[in-house]
């Protein structure tokens, strides 16, 4: 479909859900360095989910939050934390090993995201459990899609949520932490701060924003050795290559497939024009497979250089998390190399797919291994 699209209608018009898709890698790039024209106020989804975080607001509201939210995300501080994933990740597979049997997904890829968040943002290990469970609630509160008789619990849910991190806030500024609370609490620019209701709605996107995307892309990087063994075997004898590779499954098979953006103006593009106020989906996984940009586009390739893919979008809202996505699927990729003698995806083990256009992720990965 994205070829077609790329070919025959780079600038498409869905009128039974009544959006327009861009799927060029230039047309997608030049619109979202363009945010003046499309905007982000709006959501970047079909409807106004996300609606108080920064990743819905356009400069100069964008600017400020994103000035005070950054300094807990630059690879320097995300570096220091590689030892306690590297501790989390191979607790996850002492789990896999003494249990017998293993699923990437519900043993590894969906239990390793929420951790990490969880252990950076400074949250004390006897919470951990209920982190868990306000994570999941507050991220099907936010999707909206939960049905009325658990909306009740999702809102309670919520409501820990914010008692829990409001308290944890005021305790920091008394007493400094080396987590990103404390960073968030202590933030200032020019004498500005984050308020209150600012920084529990960061908290709420760092969570639907950065687990499920990085739960896919440990998937999906296990699925593309499976179909590309040769590349499998290449990494095994260049360990050197994995930085490359993660950007490679990013690449190849991108978790966040699309999002929106809204048109302020009628904008023309290839001789058709959008109208104002109109939806408009960015096609990261249709942009990252274009052969405009990207020779054989269609193979995984761990040696490719440059790679300029668009999986963590482009322009002023670029991925925060990018850094911390990068090591936790490094980390896990090498441990898997390591402790793993062999491992491949379970032959009549029955894989299956998340049902959504949106992401691009597993469901279920049986795995058969044997350990090193
Ligand atoms: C923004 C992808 C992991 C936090 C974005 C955007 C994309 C993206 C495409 C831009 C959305 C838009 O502008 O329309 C991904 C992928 C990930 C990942 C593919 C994993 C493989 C994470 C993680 C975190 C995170 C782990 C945090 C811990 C954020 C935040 C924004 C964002 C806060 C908003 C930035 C802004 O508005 O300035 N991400 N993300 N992401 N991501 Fe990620």
């Amino acid at each position: 479909h994205y070829d077609w699209l790329r070919r025959e209608h780079p600038v498409y018009y869905n009128e039974r859900h009544d959006f327009w898709t861009l799927s060029r890698y230039q047309d997608v790039v030049k619109a979202v360095r363009t945010p003046e024209i499309f905007s982000s106020a709006k959501g970047v989804g079909l409807d106004k989910r996300y609606g108080l975080s920064m990743i819905a607001h356009d400069p100069p509201d964008h600017t400020r939050l994103r000035k005070l939210v950054i300094k807990a995300f630059t690879p320097r501080q995300i570096a220091s934390y590689e030892p306690q994933i590297q501790a989390i990740i191979d607790g996850l597979l002492d789990d896999v090993l003494a249990k017998g049997s293993f699923e990437l997904v519900e043993d590894l890829a969906i239990p390793l995201p929420v951790t990490v968040i969880a252990h950076v943002l400074g949250v004390d290990p006897e919470y951990r459990r209920d982190f868990k469970r306000w994570s999941d609630d507050v991220v099907n509160f936010t999707a909206g899609n939960a049905p009325a008789e658990a909306r009740e619990q999702l809102r309670e849910s919520w409501k820990e949520f914010c008692d829990y991190f409001s308290d944890m806030m005021e305790a920091r500024l008394r007493d400094p932490q080396d987590d990103v609370v404390t960073i968030l609490a202590q933030a200032q620019d020019e004498g500005d701060s984050l308020t209150v209701i600012e920084f529990l709605n960061f908290c709420q996107l760092l969570l639907v924003a950065g687990n499920e995307t990085t739960t896919n892309l440990i998937s999906n990087g296990v699925l593309a050795f499976n179909e590309f063994p040769e590349e499998a075997e290449r990494l095994r004898r260049h360990p050197e290559l994995a930085k490359h590779m993660v950007e490679e499954v990013l690449r190849y098979d991108t978790p966040v497939q699309l999002t929106y953006r809204t048109t302020t103006q009628d904008i023309d593009i290839h001789g058709v024009t959008i109208p104002e106020d109109t939806k408009v989906a960015l096609l990261w996984g249709s942009a990252n497979r274009d052969p405009e940009m990207f020779d054989k586009a269609d193979r995984l390739d761990i040696t490719r250089d440059p790679n300029p893919h668009v999986a963590f979008a482009a322009g002023i809202h670029y991925c925060l998390g990018a850094s911390l996505a990068r090591l936790e699927m490094r980390l896990t990729m090498e441990t898997l190399a390591r402790r793993m003698r062999h491992l491949e995806i379970d032959p009549d083990g029955g894989c299956e797919r998340i049902d959504t256009a949106l992401l691009r992720g597993m469901q279920r990965i049986p795995m058969v291994f044997e350990p090193a």
